[in-house]
């Protein structure tokens, strides 16, 4: 089966030959996937797309007419798969449900340190002979209140990691709570009442019309002043332009992201030479207390690793006739908790 791989990069290349047992012919393809690329996988029965290609009705119609019946993520997210047109096009959709839950869990816990403490900040001023700590005071992390979004694999880490390695109060929401997190001292609570207590929020439910842009102005009213925002999961969550008026005010105390809603247009790129054309990203760009990382959160070895073996795993069990069983994607599982 020949599987046409879009977005690539040379250590997607590595990993996936690494993992091609079943011997597929894998097309490593640079660009991201469009209606205008496309094109570029017409005879190739599998498609292997990542987070940032395009999977709207016409580019999946586009596929489907060069004979392409599976659409294999390599990702867990799938907000940028419309599921209705695969399923009327009978193309099937498959992810990688859990890789590293700790590779993006461990990340955020990073982020959420070196933000607040200004770790990154001090590594700068250090390599320029700097050792001045005016701007660089933080706060103990230990008996501050946080709020978890979403306690599915990442969160349900990243929260056990604050409750019980840092001695934070964690307040966690999730319309499928996990009971196992009561040992760990962990509560549930609606997204107001834990929006008004946080002293730190962070994010870790999927993309979906329903939580697009769950952080906008109105949120953020409620907000202490001073909350420290953190978004490992899609950038869609949170709504930039507020973010920003936000860190304006002092509403929001500190933002670190790995995922911004425009990030397709950025991420995954040197545009080093190239001229900015985002003014909101921009803008973020200019606050001493908003730290930003391009989609990296999954980058471990252990991930990509694990990243090439499901996908691969799943065309072979696509190619076979076999179900694709947790990874199967279908709308229901947009609502549903598999
Ligand atoms: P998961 O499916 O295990 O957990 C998501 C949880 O969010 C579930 O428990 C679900 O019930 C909950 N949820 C759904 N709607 C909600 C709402 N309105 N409010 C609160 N909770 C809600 O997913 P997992 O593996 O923990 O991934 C979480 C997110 O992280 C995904 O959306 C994924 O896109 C993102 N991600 C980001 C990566 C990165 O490199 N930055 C890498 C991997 C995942």
């Amino acid at each position: 089966m020949r599987i046409a791989m879009f977005s690539t990069k040379p250590y997607d290349r590595r990993s996936f030959e690494a993992a091609n047992a079943a011997g597929f012919e894998l097309l490593f393809l640079e660009p991201r996937l469009t209606a205008e690329t496309a094109v570029l996988a017409r005879g190739a029965e599998a498609v292997c797309p990542f987070v940032n290609d395009d999977l709207s009705a016409p580019v999946l119609g586009a596929l489907a007419a060069g004979g392409t019946r599976l659409v294999a993520l390599r990702c867990a997210g799938f907000n940028n798969v419309d599921l209705k047109a695969a399923a009327r096009l009978g193309i099937a959709v498959a992810r990688v449900p859990a890789y590293s839950p700790h590779a993006v869990a461990e990340f955020t816990i990073g982020l959420l340190l070196s933000l607040v403490r200004g770790i990154h900040r001090a590594h700068q001023r250090t390599r320029d002979g700097n050792f001045a700590l005016d701007g660089l005071l933080g706060f103990d992390l230990h008996g501050r209140t946080v709020g978890v979004i979403g306690t599915g694999k990442i969160g349900a880490l990243v929260a056990r990691s604050l409750a019980l390695g840092f001695g934070c109060r964690v307040l966690a929401q999730d319309p499928f709570p996990d009971p196992a997190l009561d040992a760990a001292g962990i509560a549930y609570a609606e997204l107001p009442t834990i929006v008004a207590q946080a002293d730190i929020i962070t994010l870790h439910c999927p993309l979906t019309p329903e939580t697009r842009h769950m952080v906008r102005a109105g949120t953020l009213a409620l907000a202490k002043p001073g909350l420290v925002l953190v978004n490992t999961s899609r950038g869609g969550l949170i709504d930039a332009e507020a973010a920003i008026e936000a860190l304006k005010t002092g509403r929001l105390g500190g933002l670190a992201i790995d995922v911004y809603e425009q990030e397709a247009d950025l991420f995954f790129e040197d545009l080093s030479n190239e001229i900015l054309a985002d003014d909101v990203f921009a803008r973020l760009l200019t606050f001493p207390n908003v730290l930003v990382t391009g989609h990296q959160a999954f980058f471990t070895r252990e991930a990509l690793g694990a990243i090439a073996a499901t996908t691969l795993g799943n065309c072979t069990r696509f190619a076979a006739g076999e179900p694709l069983g947790a990874s199967a994607v279908t709308e229901a599982a947009v609502v549903a908790k598999p």
